[in-house]
C-alpha cells in the first residue's frame, strides 16, 4: 500500500456509517490508520425511529482489527454535535464524508410535505450542517477533504424521486461553491453519485444484483478523493460495481441575437436548431464561462 494513501493522524467523520456505503467507507479509513467518527442515527430506510446499534456495530468492527473509532448517534441535522465528537475525542477534523441518507419515494402528485421535508432535512440540511461545523476547523488548519454523496436521480431525474433529486443535485451545487471557497485553504470538495447494493435499493433490484453491487467498489474512490495528495476538487463522479466516471457540463455554441434589436419568441423559434446544436459544443467549467458569451454578445470586455 502506498504511504500517501494512509490516514494516520487524520480524523475522519463518516455520516450514516452504520450500514451500506458509509460502513464500508468508515472501515476502509480505519484500516488506513484514520481515527474515525462513525455517525449513524440508526433509523429505518424511510427515516423513522433511531438506535445506537448501527454505529456501535461498526465501531466494534473497527476496534476488532485494532482501529480507532467512536460512535455518534446524532442525526446529521445536528451536524455540529457530530463534529464536536471528533474534536472532543480526537482534537481535530480532517475529512468529512457526507453519506447519511433515506428515501421517501412517491410520485410528485402524491408527495406530502412530510416526504419533501424529511428528504430535504436529511440530505441537504444534514450535509450543510455537518460541513458548516467542520469548515472553520478546516479553514484554520488550512487542510480538509470533503466528499458529498449525490445520486444519479439528482443528475438525471428519476420518476418518484422529486424530493430526493432536488436535494441530491443541491448537494453538488454546495460542493462546487465550497471547492471555490476552500481552494486557497487546502480544502478539496467533491461529489460522488454511487450505485451500491444497500437497503435503499432492496425494493427495486433483485437480491443477486444487490449482492453483486458491493459498496466496496465505491469506497476506494472516496478514499482517493480524500487522500492528502489528491488535487481534485469540485468534481462529480459516478461509481458502482467497479465502474468510475467523471462528469462535466456540455453546452452548445448557442445562437447569438443582436442585442440592439428586439428579441421575440418567434426569432428564437427560427434559430432553435442552432440553440440546440451540439456540433460545436464546449465544456464550461466556471461561472466566467457564462459571462463570457453574454459580454461578448454585448461587444464589451468582461469586467475582471
Ligand atoms: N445505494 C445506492 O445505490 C445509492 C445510489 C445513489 C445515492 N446513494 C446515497 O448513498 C448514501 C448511502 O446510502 P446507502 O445505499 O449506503 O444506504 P443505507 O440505508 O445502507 O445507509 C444509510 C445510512 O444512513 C443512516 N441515516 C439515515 N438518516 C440519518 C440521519 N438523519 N443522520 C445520521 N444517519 C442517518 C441510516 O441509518 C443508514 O445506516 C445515501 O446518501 C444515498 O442517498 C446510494
Amino acid at each position: 500500500m502506498s504511504n500517501t494513501m494512509r490516514f494516520d493522524e487524520r480524523v475522519v467523520v463518516v455520516t450514516g456509517a452504520g450500514a451500506g456505503l458509509g460502513r464500508s467507507h468508515a472501515l476502509e479509513f480505519a484500516r488506513r490508520g484514520a481515527r474515525v467518527v462513525v455517525n449513524d442515527l440508526g433509523g429505518s430506510a424511510h427515516g423513522a425511529g433511531k438506535s445506537s446499534e448501527a454505529a456501535d456495530g461498526v465501531v466494534a468492527e473497527i476496534q476488532s482489527f485494532g482501529g480507532e473509532a467512536v460512535a455518534s448517534y446524532d442525526s446529521v441535522e445536528d451536524g455540529d454535535r457530530i463534529i464536536q465528537i471528533a474534536i472532543d475525542n480526537f482534537d481535530r477534523i480532517d475529512v468529512v464524508v457526507n453519506n447519511a441518507g433515506i428515501l421517501r419515494d412517491v410520485s410528485f402528485a402524491k408527495m406530502t410535505d412530510v416526504d419533501w421535508d424529511l428528504i430535504y432535512r436529511v440530505h441537504a440540511l444534514g450535509t450543510y450542517k455537518v460541513t458548516k461545523a467542520a469548515w472553520p476547523h478546516m479553514l484554520e488548519q488550512e487542510y480538509g477533504r470533503i466528499v458529498n454523496t449525490a445520486s444519479a436521480a439528482g443528475i438525471y431525474g428519476n420518476f418518484g424521486q422529486a424530493n430526493y433529486s432536488f436535494a441530491k443535485l443541491g448537494i453538488h451545487g454546495l460542493s462546487q461553491t465550497l471547492a471555490l471557497e476552500g481552494a486557497r485553504k487546502g480544502i478539496k470538495v467533491n461529489t460522488i453519485a454511487p450505485v451500491a447494493g444497500s437497503r435503499l435499493l432492496e425494493s427495486i433490484l433483485p437480491k443477486e444484483v444487490i449482492e453483486a453491487l458491493k459498496p466496496e467498489f465505491v469506497t476506494p474512490l472516496v478514499v482517493k478523493l480524500c487522500s492528502e495528495q489528491s488535487e481534485e476538487t469540485g468534481g462529480l463522479y459516478e461509481a458502482g460495481a467497479g465502474w468510475i466516471s467523471k462528469l462535466r457540463w456540455e453546452r452548445t455554441r448557442g445562437a447569438f441575437f443582436d442585442p440592439k434589436s428586439e428579441l421575440t419568441a418567434q426569432t428564437i423559434e427560427k434559430a432553435w436548431d442552432q440553440v440546440c446544436d451540439f456540433a460545436e459544443s464546449s465544456h464550461p467549467a466556471g461561472i466566467q464561462d457564462t459571462f463570457g458569451p453574454v459580454f461578448s454578445n454585448l461587444g464589451i470586455e468582461m469586467p475582471q
